[in-house]
């Protein structure tokens, strides 16, 4: 299922807000390439793009939560840290899956059960529960 952007998302600063969306839309396709898994490429692309991106935001988002003081910064990093467990751990096992020459139907039900869970368990907890605590804390929405 396709995850847009909405209003309810927006932590009203605006670099913040732009790299949540790019992480929606990393989500989105790796979603997409799951519709033919048969075609790995394209899966792997959108799964080590998510890492990359995630890892990236994570250290980008923890410095500007320290340049505007956000008081909840340690939990926010712990949720990250946690994050990035779960992203390396289901990275490696999507590399392991696609090694094979042909994809089981189990194969294809647990890289769907990945994807469904970045997007939903993951992306949609870390930004709806975690990083909305940053509403009011992190200056204006304007990029500087
Ligand atoms: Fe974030």
């Amino acid at each position: 299922m396709t995850i847009k952007w909405d209003a309810r998302f927006s932590v009203n600063n605006a670099i913040i807000d732009a790299e949540h969306k790019l992480l929606l839309t990393t989500i989105n396709g790796l979603e997409m390439a799951l519709r033919h898994p048969e075609d790995k490429e394209p899966l792997l692309f959108f799964i080590d793009q998510l890492y990359e991106y995630s890892i990236e935001h994570f250290r980008h988002e923890e410095a500007l939560q320290l340049q505007y003081f956000f008081p909840f910064r340690d939990e926010n990093k712990q949720g990250h840290d946690e994050l990035e467990i779960e992203i390396t751990r289901i990275r490696t096992d999507i590399h392991a899956i696609l090694k094979k020459d042909n994809l089981l139907p189990e194969d294809i039900a647990t890289l769907r059960e990945h994807s469904a869970f970045l997007a939903k368990g993951w992306l949609m907890k870390h930004i709806l529960t975690e990083d909305l605590k940053m509403k009011g804390f992190m200056g204006s929405d304007e990029v500087a």
